[in-house]
């Protein structure tokens, strides 16, 4: 199970083993497309949603955040066109007779994964939508995009958080897809999360913001047709040779891979690839995907529509309310165009950030997860040295009390310090802070770094100012403390 060939299945043992993530309901035999994190997997899903969240609303004076119901009113649903396009094509295999999911453009051209044919002559539709009674005789949809929220929503954001174009809106939350085939562990499932911002513009408005040079796997749709390779390019290129055809489009594209590479995510693992012309959804008038290389190929982690004004256009005719904004002094209005809808599965990204953490150390003979102390479930571990000597047990006490105030730190006194290491490795603490016989003398603790083993002695009046600037990527380890010979790794 080393780093380069971990399959998905490993990951999602090593994922139960150590109590990130659990089948759902697994003592009643589990149950396909649901899954339940556990005491690590929820802190990772965590720091997903508030670096998420950081980056894109906290961070960024153009956008704000919003919650809405997972069940509303299922005049949203028709008017948003997914009463009747959101469907899938089921096709049964004339080999192994097993139903299955494929896209539309894919009919007459796939064939099973065990080799067969498909009996394309009978596939047929297949509603995606759950739907769930309400009262004693209604009935309602659990919502499969976060999206249809931020639109019903937009006239009252807009006016109270009086935001002025270009503006976005943000949301994370369930949603949910009666997935024919839910499989690759968190990949495709029937319960999932989203998080997504629908960005508002006026279309004859250029990009304000700069796009950047930093490079990535380009796979356009004409790459795709005329089976050419994908090349790299800088997001900067792809649009001034008119690849990605809207600043916009490009800004977003580059972000949204920022984002992942800032938390650690290996930039060579990703790729743009824009959706061909019988892939798009009904509501897209170009639409790129931020594509990963998982062990089971490149698949997609967030799209990034242009929805142009489908959605508030469609809200305003169904339900009479009209969508247009006042845009400039001359009080001129406009139904602003989605430009780009970055939206993200939150499990997608815990998949990439695990994957790109898992190592196998053969040295230290154990799994070490390389997480960003951004992403990590516990900041630091706080070990005494040995459990007998009473004076070093209630010290570490003192400290793991007084450090938890600020960070998730986890107090661990069981086994030789060697075990305790290794345990830390495989969950991904960024730190472990050792008390023993000298801290007793001289009020100083030894702080380990995961991803070297190597080992520097602080004070304790200054750990908690020293983690700080480490978890924030100050200061350098050996520069935070005086290097110490380390006995054991
Ligand atoms: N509002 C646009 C929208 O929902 P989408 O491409 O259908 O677009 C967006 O979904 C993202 O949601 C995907 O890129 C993926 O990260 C996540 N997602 C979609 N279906 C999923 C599923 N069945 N399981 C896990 N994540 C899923």
């Amino acid at each position: 199970m080393e780093k380069s060939n971990l399959t998905i299945d490993e990951l999602a043992m090593f994922c139960k083993r150590k109590g990130f993530v659990y089948p759902s309901a697994e003592i009643y035999g589990g149950f396909a497309g649901f899954w339940d994190f556990g005491h690590l997997g929820v802190e990772v899903k965590n720091n997903i949603k508030r670096e998420w969240w950081a980056f894109h609303v906290q961070k960024r004076e153009d956008i704000v955040g919003i919650d809405g119901a997972i069940i509303t009113n299922p005049k949203v649903w028709e008017a948003s066109g997914h009463v009747a396009n959101f469907s899938d094509i089921i096709v049964v295999c004339k080999k192994c007779k097993k139903a299955n999911k494929i896209d539309r453009h894919e009919i007459g051209k796939v064939k099973c994964s065990c080799g067969g044919d498909y009996d394309f002559e009978n596939a047929r539709e297949f509603q995606s939508m759950f739907k769930t009674n309400v009262g004693i005789d209604g009935f309602a949809y659990l919502r499969p995009e976060t999206a249809q929220l931020i639109f019903t929503n937009f006239k009252f954001v807009q006016e109270n958080a009086r935001m002025k174009l270009p503006f976005g809106i943000a949301q994370i939350g369930k949603a949910f897809r009666n997935e024919i085939a839910p499989r690759d562990f968190l990949f495709r499932m029937r319960e999932f999360e989203q998080m997504e911002i629908e960005y508002f513009v006026d279309p004859k408005e250029k990009c304000p913001y700069k796009i950047g040079n930093s490079e990535i796997l380009v796979y356009s749709a004409e790459m795709q047709e005329k089976n050419k390779k994908m090349e790299k390019m800088k997001f900067i290129d792809a649009y001034k040779k008119g690849i990605i055809k809207t600043d916009w489009h490009a800004y977003w594209l580059e972000q949204e891979f920022l984002w992942f590479i800032g938390l650690g995510a290996n930039k060579e693992k990703f790729r743009i690839r824009q959706h061909m012309k019988d892939e798009k959804s009904h509501y897209a008038y170009d639409t790129w995907d931020l594509e990963y290389e998982f062990p089971f190929g490149w698949k997609e982690l967030q799209g990034m529509a242009n929805r142009t004004d489908y959605d508030l256009k469609q809200h305003e005719k169904n339900s009479g309310t009209s969508m247009a904004i006042v845009i400039n002094e001359k009080g001129e209005k406009l139904i602003p165009h989605v430009v780009c809808e970055p939206s993200q599965g939150v499990e997608r990204a815990f998949l990439v950030f695990m994957f790109d953490a898992y190592e196998y150390d053969k040295k230290r003979d154990n799994v070490v997860l390389h997480l960003h102390p951004k992403l990590a479930c516990y900041k630091a571990a706080v070990l005494p040295i040995v459990k007998v000597d009473k004076n070093i047990v209630k010290l570490a006490r003192e400290i793991y009390e007084d450090l938890r105030n600020e960070y998730n730190i986890f107090y661990d006194e069981s086994g030789s310090i060697g075990k305790r290491y290794a345990r830390n490795d495989e969950i991904g603490t960024p730190y472990c802070v050792t008390i023993d016989e000298q801290s007793l003398k001289d009020k100083s603790v030894t702080i380990r770094d995961r991803d070297t083993t190597k080992q520097i002695r602080v004070k304790i009046n200054d750990l908690k100012e020293v983690l700080r600037k480490l978890l924030n990527n100050e200061i350098g380890f050996e520069k935070a403390g005086k290097v110490v010979e380390t006995r054991v790794k």
